[in-house]
């Protein structure tokens, strides 16, 4: 289930504020009954009608992108930045699949598939995220062991990250981290913690998928079994959260 704004908005009857607003006005109807409760849920098969138009929605699709540094991963950017979705077909309209920082490059994922990022994105799915963290210093076995227990963040202990060494070579160190949170700013929050600097950060992992061959920039489209494992994926974690 998706909420009916953001579904009218995908199938580009207008933007999510202005979707919201022909709701309220008692404009839209679902299955043939006016719906004005703003956070209504409707699923893939409901009819839905603006101004009594059957309004026609987009197929599902599915991006792989490797995010340049200098995007910001929203879909729309107050400052006039290039976004994420500068970088993929215009139509139909994508969202990304959670955040990565503007200055933060790798695996991005977009979709106009609302519910199967709310299941990616919510913490029971536990989709394992691997980055490769460049770090000002040199960063101590100590410092590394306590990343992996967890540390105490302003927002909360983090959980339990797999970290892994990379290289450590004059005052710099690459470590390879596992994450399942996607906390804001996390991993750079983490390392500062610790007393250390992230100076470049790159997303190569995202549950089973990688970067492959696709250079910065460049995306491509999910395979139909890739889209398949992915929402299984998402089904395990509605699972563990006892839905
Ligand atoms: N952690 C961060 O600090 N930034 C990101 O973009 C992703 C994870």
């Amino acid at each position: 289930m998706e909420r009916l704004h953001k579904v009218l908005a995908a199938a580009g009857v207008a933007s999510r504020r202005k979707c919201e607003e022909l709701i309220a006005a008692g404009r839209v109807k679902v299955n043939g009954r006016v719906v004005t409760a703003a956070g209504t849920k409707v699923s893939p098969h409901d009819l839905l009608e603006v101004d009594n138009r059957v309004v026609r929605r987009p197929a599902r699709v599915y991006y792989l992108l490797n995010k340049p540094a200098g995007y910001v991963s929203t879909a729309a950017d107050t400052h006039g930045r290039p976004k994420v979705t500068d970088l993929v077909p215009p139509w139909p309209r994508v969202y990304p699949v959670g955040r990565l920082d503007l200055d933060t490059r790798g695996l991005l994922l977009l979709t106009n598939d609302g519910e199967l990022t709310n299941a990616l994105l919510h913490p029971s799915s536990q989709v394992e995220k691997v980055y490769r963290v460049t770090v000002a210093g040199r960063v101590s076995q100590q410092d590394l062991a306590r990343l992996a227990r967890g540390i105490e963040l302003d927002d909360g202990p983090t959980a339990p990250a797999r970290l892994r060494l990379l290289s450590l070579r004059g005052a710099e160190t690459v470590v390879e981290m596992a994450i399942h949170e996607g906390r804001k700013r996390q991993i750079k929050r983490m390392f500062q913690a610790v007393g250390h600097k992230v100076t470049g950060l790159e997303r190569v992992r995202f549950a089973f998928l990688t970067l492959g061959n696709l250079k910065p920039g460049q995306y491509r489209e999910l395979t139909p079994r890739e889209v398949r494992a992915l929402k299984k994926f998402a089904r395990r974690g509605d699972r563990m959260a006892g839905k």
